[in-house]
């Protein structure tokens, strides 16, 4: 029997497409009217009516027009939808921080207009003026103290040819707030003037990297497919040329199939690394042997908890690349991707051992934990030298865990520089319908390339 759809009009078909978590807008338009009819729903008794501000007024307009929707400036406790669009509208960080108690009052207001389990959408860009910083991320923290963060997606406009990337200014976050039973309404306590000082680039050129790549990996080998969760060397060959030159040293402190190792070899760096695992550490050693084939390279993957790496003896590093277990999400029963490695009887996790972080339960107690082990490994890095940490933010158990937000703040904290985000975004994964006719939930397929400067 087929599945009643109370959230909106869309048909299972229709509703689909919307779920991926990276997306290509045709223009402004296309933008609207998914977001539009995606959240909000027309029955014969009920006219939807929405709130919206930005700099397309007469666009909505017409588009509400065309979809029997009311667009409104004041209705109390009525509104099926908000959309604030925020592209573009800041000229500085100083610009930001100014208007941003008058941003939260508007948010405060929508909040008790919306009705219940209803949305706020928000899309917004992370270049003020000519510097990068982080203001989605710190929207997206502010407002989730009133209401629920539902979820994120990336999303560009389709103004350039290359349907794999995509350019620096080209790309804004669509961030999606819910009204309901876990949101607290309205209050502000986020104070991150210190960070927005910190952080703007100040003149320091950007990454030439473009905002996100599209990436579809060759079939791994049988010694990789042992490994739940390896990330592709195209992915890393990026980075590597990017943040570091030939005959230099790249490190990652957990190494798993030594895919960061194998792209540096391959790119004529030296390679080291740490994992914890013994299977994984030999499978890596085996591969990094392979693909030295200029034997002036040196390379080592020490089976060792990466806690301790900081103790070895290494050379001063240039670049760290490296991707951390995504918190505990390996173990959650209905994982991506675990039935089918499952049926072929593929271990699930990385290892049972307690000092692997993937299997920490708490996710405080694993962000502290993780910044237990970047910390000491930032004294391992030269000065000037660059940090890559790919990571998900993670949604587990109708709750979403920022985790890629989380360790950037930490890592700001202990003086790195942050620089523009970039994405890896995954494409060949099947879509799955969930949520479908009750909530809005995506499918995760971006993952964070956070990227960090030590400075000199
Ligand atoms: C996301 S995977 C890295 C995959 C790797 N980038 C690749 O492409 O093969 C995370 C790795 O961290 C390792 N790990 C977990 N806890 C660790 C610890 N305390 N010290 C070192 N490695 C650890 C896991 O065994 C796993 O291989």
């Amino acid at each position: 029997m087929p599945v009643k759809n109370r959230f909106n009009n869309l048909t299972s078909k229709q509703w689909l497409p919307f779920q991926k978590s990276w997306f290509k807008y045709i223009d402004n338009y296309d933008l609207y009217e998914k977001n539009l009819t995606f959240f909000t729903q027309l029955t014969d008794e009920i006219t939807p009516r929405v709130y919206y501000q930005g700099n397309e007024h007469d666009l909505l307009k017409s588009l509400c027009k065309e979809h029997r929707r009311v667009l409104t400036k004041n209705a109390k406790g009525e509104l099926q939808f908000a959309m604030l669009d925020l592209r573009n509208r800041f000229q500085t960080v100083e610009d930001y921080l100014t208007n941003k108690p008058e941003l939260l009052e508007l948010c405060f207001y929508i909040f008790d207009a919306l009705q219940h389990r209803k949305i706020l959408c928000i899309h917004i860009d992370q270049i003020v003026g000519e510097s990068y910083y982080p203001i989605a991320w710190d929207l997206a923290k502010v407002l989730g103290n009133t209401f629920s963060l539902k979820d994120e997606k990336i999303a560009c406009l389709e103004t350039n040819n290359n349907p794999n990337s995509t350019t620096d200014n080209n790309l804004f976050y669509s961030l999606y707030f819910r009204k309901d039973e876990k949101s607290q309404g309205a209050k502000s306590v986020f104070n991150t003037r210190l960070i927005a000082e910190k952080n703007s680039l100040g003149g320091m050129p950007k990454p030439s990297i473009s905002s996100w790549h599209v990436i579809r990996p060759p079939r791994r080998k049988p010694n990789e497919v042992l490994h739940p969760a390896k990330y592709p060397e195209q992915l890393v060959d990026l980075f590597i040329e990017q943040f570091s030159e030939p005959g230099q040293n790249v490190f990652d402190p957990m190494s798993g199939t030594g895919s960061s190792q194998v792209s540096a070899l391959q790119l004529g760096r030296n390679a080291y690394g740490t994992e914890l695992s013994e299977m994984f550490a030999q499978i890596a050693q085996e591969r990094c042997a392979e693909a030295a084939t200029d034997s002036s390279l040196q390379f080592e993957i020490k089976n060792q908890d990466a806690r301790q790496a900081p103790e070895n003896n290494w050379p001063k590093m240039d670049y760290i690349i490296t991707s951390p277990p995504y918190w505990d999400m390996l173990n959650m029963k209905g994982a991506e991707g675990q039935a089918k490695r499952k049926a072929k009887g593929l271990q699930l996790n990385y290892s049972d051992d307690t000092n692997d972080l993937g299997n920490i339960e708490d996710y405080k107690e694993f962000v502290n934990e993780l910044m237990s082990v970047y910390k000491p490994m930032l004294g391992m890095i030269k000065p000037g030298g660059y940090l890559t940490i790919v990571v998900k933010n993670i949604k587990k158990k109708g709750s979403n865990y920022p985790l890629a937000w989380d360790l950037s703040s930490a890592l700001i904290k202990e003086g790195l520089q942050l620089l523009p985000e970039v994405f890896w975004c995954q494409d060949d994964i099947n879509i799955a319908p969930y949520g479908y006719g009750n909530t809005w939930v995506s499918n995760t397929f971006h993952h964070y390339c956070l990227n960090f400067r030590k400075c000199e």
